[in-house]
């Protein structure tokens, strides 16, 4: 069997072997990386107690497999093209020889102040390549990273210090975002007052603005210069931590979700060659940010682990205008390009001018993560960006599952627009019913479970594991519950509808937010649109709509209130019309991409009363300006 599968035929037999012999399938699979010792047993998984263990008797290390095992044949190669958020700043590369040598003396910078395995350590750093040191050192020494995105807040910030217990914070003082910077060292200043388990604050450069030491902070660029360049590897049993990474919960509380060493390095390493399609030679690149598990898994641990050249990008999607991403494909020849939904819908109600500029003639593959891909977003992209020739690998997944578990394979399988398609070898969906029970008609719709284990499924909520089970082992016994809706066709693609907690009902019909937006964002002058339901006195609930329209197109909203509820009728029928349409400007997101609709939801029912914590949203102001004009 191959590591990367080529054609259909082999994809078949592949997902077979998967199935029928999970455990035969995967101890080859793991073969493709080093490990210092071998494992004696492949899995011993259980829904029922949470219980995942992959590779178990195995010692390896993920940072060893990244980057020291490239380094003999490979040791020039590009690991990374570093683009800046300025693009007057020249883009700089690193070689895997210079990427082992960065983290060697990140790795002992941490040693030096006293760090040890099963150390956790807070890494709060902007998108600059000292993120990418500073986590696979933790990974070469045995300490838990747990990132934070440094959009997150003070109080944010000290909520997932706290959580974890982490004992040194690597951040920096500030961050370049188009125009503006943020100052980062004086937010974790802030956060670090309620964090006594924080013994060291390293602080490296890069907006070179004025910063203040207190007692904890350490500048250490100097210091690193003094740091040796090579490093022992700690060898990690397959099971031991690796990172914690926090994603939020419908509960206040973030939850700290756990990945281990072995099983997420086997199968983080295997989707990225086989999704993206990855040979030597080509430039990849993923714009999301490492903050997120797309970033761990899609922008430092799969490329590395593949031996690939990635562009690592410091910027905004917007800066310094609107065609950034296409110009900066067309300046590094990039092969294969992985973005939101989101940022497709916002840069495509920009004028098409901005793309046609620039050559994207060297994009083989181009990606979509974060949320479902709308018809229209997914016909531009393919027009705009593909040109017709790029297949789009809409890949499903969620922090909790640490790698793609639903996706096409480019030139391999099928593609159907707002569809991820097809499950990756190893892994088995399930669709169930409201009584609980496994659908078997293929075609159908259901709460998306998926049947048995894969090797980078969480282990736990760091210290929780009640609250694990509880989330997603409870509602359908023996399976893990995504929490996503799912279509299934008649030849086993799936579609994904949207998180089954959209759900409104009115009038006792059950209609989906997801499927409403998608007929709204059909309208030619719509940019985007998010459903909320609002309490209603016959109908039990109604609908409430709020839409962005495209910035250069002018109508009359009378007009287009009445064609939204016309595209509405006309896809899913009158009784999914809107009671209320309010135009805004712009939709308060996480910085996912993802619309906060619990604040919609507020708004739309007239209680200003307490929002929670906006500071984490991409855009808190929009808030205020939709409060004000609520309709
Ligand atoms: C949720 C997970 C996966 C990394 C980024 C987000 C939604 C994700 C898709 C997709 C439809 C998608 C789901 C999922 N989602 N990818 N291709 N099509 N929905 O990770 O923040 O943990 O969110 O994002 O609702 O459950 P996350």
């Amino acid at each position: 069997m191959n590591f990367r599968m080529t054609n259909e035929a082999e994809f078949n037999l592949a997902y077979e072997k998967s199935i029928s012999n999970r455990d035969d399938f995967w101890d080859e699979i793991a073969t493709y990386y080093h490990w210092q010792n071998k494992w004696h047993t492949v899995e011993k998984c259980s829904m029922k107690d949470a219980s995942f263990r992959w590779f178990e008797g195995g010692k390896t290390n993920i940072c060893f497999n990244a980057v020291d095992r490239h380094l003999k044949e490979n040791g020039n190669r590009i690991a990374y093209i570093f683009e800046p958020n300025n693009p007057d700043e020249s883009a700089t590369t690193i070689t895997y020889n210079k990427l082992h040598e960065e983290v060697c003396k990140y790795a002992n910078l941490l040693k030096h102040f006293n760090v040890q395995k099963g150390d956790r350590v807070c890494i709060y750093l902007p998108m600059i390549p000292e993120l990418v040191y500073a986590v696979l050192a933790c990974a070469r020494i045995g300490a838990v990273h747990s990132v934070v995105f440094a959009g997150f807040s003070a109080q944010s910030l000290a909520a997932r210090i706290q959580d974890c217990g982490a004992k040194v914070i690597i951040t920096a003082d500030g961050s370049f975002r188009g125009l503006k910077s943020v100052s980062l060292k004086s937010i974790a200043d802030e956060a670090l007052v309620n964090c006594p388990s924080i013994k060291h604050s390293l602080v490296t450069r890069r907006t070179n603005e004025p910063i203040q030491l207190g007692n904890r902070d350490v500048e250490i660029e100097s210091l690193l210069e003094e740091m040796g360049n090579t490093c022992d590897i700690t060898w990690m049993d397959a099971e031991d931590p690796l990172f914690i990474l926090y994603t939020s919960g419908s509960t206040g509380k973030p939850k700290g979700m756990l990945h281990t060493t072995g099983g997420y390095m086997v199968y983080t390493g295997y989707t990225f060659k086989n999704v993206f399609a990855y040979e030597d030679g080509d430039t990849y690149w993923c714009t999301a940010d490492i903050g997120w598990i797309t970033g761990h898994s899609y922008i430092v641990y799969g490329p590395l682990l593949n031996g690939a050249t990635s562009v690592l990008f410091e910027g905004i999607p917007t800066y310094p205008d609107p065609g950034r991403f296409w110009e900066v494909i067309d300046k590094h020849k990039v092969t294969q390009f992985y973005t939101a939904p989101t940022a497709i819908r916002s840069l495509a109600k920009e004028s098409l001018e901005y793309v046609s500029k620039h050559d994207l003639s060297s994009l083989k593959v181009i990606g979509s993560v974060g949320e479902p891909i709308n018809e229209e977003a997914w016909q531009w992209y393919n027009d705009n960006v593909g040109k017709n020739n790029c297949p789009i690998v809409d890949t499903w997944w969620q922090t909790e599952t640490g790698g793609i578990l639903i996706s096409p394979l480019p030139n391999i399988t099928e593609l159907i627009p707002t569809y991820a398609t097809k499950p990756l070898p190893g892994i088995e969906p399930a669709l169930i019913d409201e009584h609980k029970k496994e659908i078997n008609e293929l075609a159908a719709s259901g709460n998306l479970c998926i049947k048995r284990a894969w090797p980078s499924i969480a282990r736990t909520i760091y210290g929780d594991h009640q609250r694990y089970i509880d989330t997603y082992f409870t509602a359908y016994p023996g399976y893990y519950f995504t929490g996503d809706g799912a279509l299934r066709d008649k030849n086993g693609n799936y579609r994904i509808t949207g998180r089954v907690d959209d759900v409104i009902i009115v009038s006792g019909h059950n209609l989906g937010t997801a499927p409403i937006e998608d007929a709204i964002n059909e309208h030619p002058f719509v940019a985007e649109s998010a459903i909320v339901g609002f309490p209603h006195d016959i109908k039990g609930n109604a609908l409430y709509g709020f839409v962005t329209l495209k910035t250069d197109k002018k109508m009359d909203e009378t007009l287009i209130r009445n064609e939204i509820n016309k595209y509405i009728s006309e896809a899913i029928g009158p009784i999914a019309k809107l009671d209320k349409i309010q135009f805004t400007s712009g939709l308060p997101k996480t910085r996912s991409g993802k619309i906060m609709r619990r604040i919609l939801r507020k708004i739309a029912e007239g209680d200003f009363s307490n929002f929670g914590d906006i500071s984490t949203l991409l855009n808190p102001e929009i808030v205020e300006e939709i409060k004000n004009s609520r309709v």
